[in-house]
């Protein structure tokens, strides 16, 4: 079925636009060409087979970008549709869709709770109010030069995404992307839970076993955000984009 459909994308549409090989593809040398690099104790991925880059799923939601020019101008850019199309309305003559934020606002008065909802005050719906984002783009001066350029997608992780960015860079001095490989932790405060990226090889057992000591309820998560950033060294002024590998589909200059 696998190298059917790889047959199919590769060489078979419509006859009247397209030199479709037919008398090869109904060979029976066709078939064993095929059929020859078919392991019987392994699957073949799928990606193999293609005889160009196969590009891996772009994300359908926020992203983040960084961006430093020659002249030491930074932008660093996160930007939301939130769900599909947003608020499915396109600005007339601008020709790009508004979101949709609402779920940002805390939703019912006076409910916070375990699970994570909060319903304190300084974030309920009121008309003509802006809701709380979670989004923080960075841009971290020294001595008015730009240091470090971060920030990324992921909802409530977001802060704590960049969080992790600035201090690995700012405190711990690792090179971008270090800084950006590091595993990352979530907490929310609710649920009261810290969240320690994935896979479980990042968290050590005694490394755990110590967050465990201390009283924190630990839980294994997937990756958490994709932190496309900008560091650039203070003595050398050297300039270092980093493409987070999180999420396959970016690159940064240089990559
Ligand atoms: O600003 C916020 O908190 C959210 N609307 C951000 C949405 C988001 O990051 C979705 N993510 N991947």
């Amino acid at each position: 079925m696998r190298r059917g459909f790889y047959t199919r994308a590769t060489a078979i549409a419509d006859p009247d636009m397209v030199d479709v090989p037919v008398a090869r593809l109904t060979s029976r040398s066709y078939a064993d060409e095929l059929a020859r690099n078919i392991d019987d104790q392994r699957a073949t991925p799928s990606a193999s087979l293609a005889p160009f880059p196969v590009l891996g799923a772009e994300g359908s939601d926020t992203t983040h970008l960084s961006t430093l020019d020659a002249d030491g101008s930074a932008v660093a850019l996160t930007y939301t549709l939130e769900e599909g199309y947003g608020a499915k309305a396109v600005v007339a003559g601008a020709g790009f869709l508004l979101n949709n934020e609402m779920g940002d606002f805390n939703l019912i008065p006076g409910r916070t709770d375990v699970t994570g909802r909060i319903g304190t005050p300084p974030n309920l719906i009121a008309g003509g109010k802006r809701m709380l984002s979670s989004q923080t783009p960075t841009i971290v001066l020294r001595d008015g030069r730009v240091r470090l350029v971060t920030g990324s997608p992921g909802g409530r992780t977001i802060p704590n995404t960049t969080l992790w960015v600035v201090l690995n860079v700012l405190d711990f001095g690792l090179d971008g992307r270090a800084a950006v490989d590091a595993p990352r932790t979530h907490h929310p405060w609710f649920p009261d839970v810290l969240t320690l990226e994935g896979p479980a090889s990042n968290w050590p057992e005694p490394v755990r076993a110590a967050l465990q000591a201390l009283g924190h309820r630990v839980q294994l998560g997937g990756i958490q955000g994709d932190a496309h950033s900008i560091v650039v060294d203070p003595e050398s002024g050297t300039v270092e984009g980093v493409a987070d590998r999180r999420r396959e589909t970016s690159r940064a200059a240089g990559d």
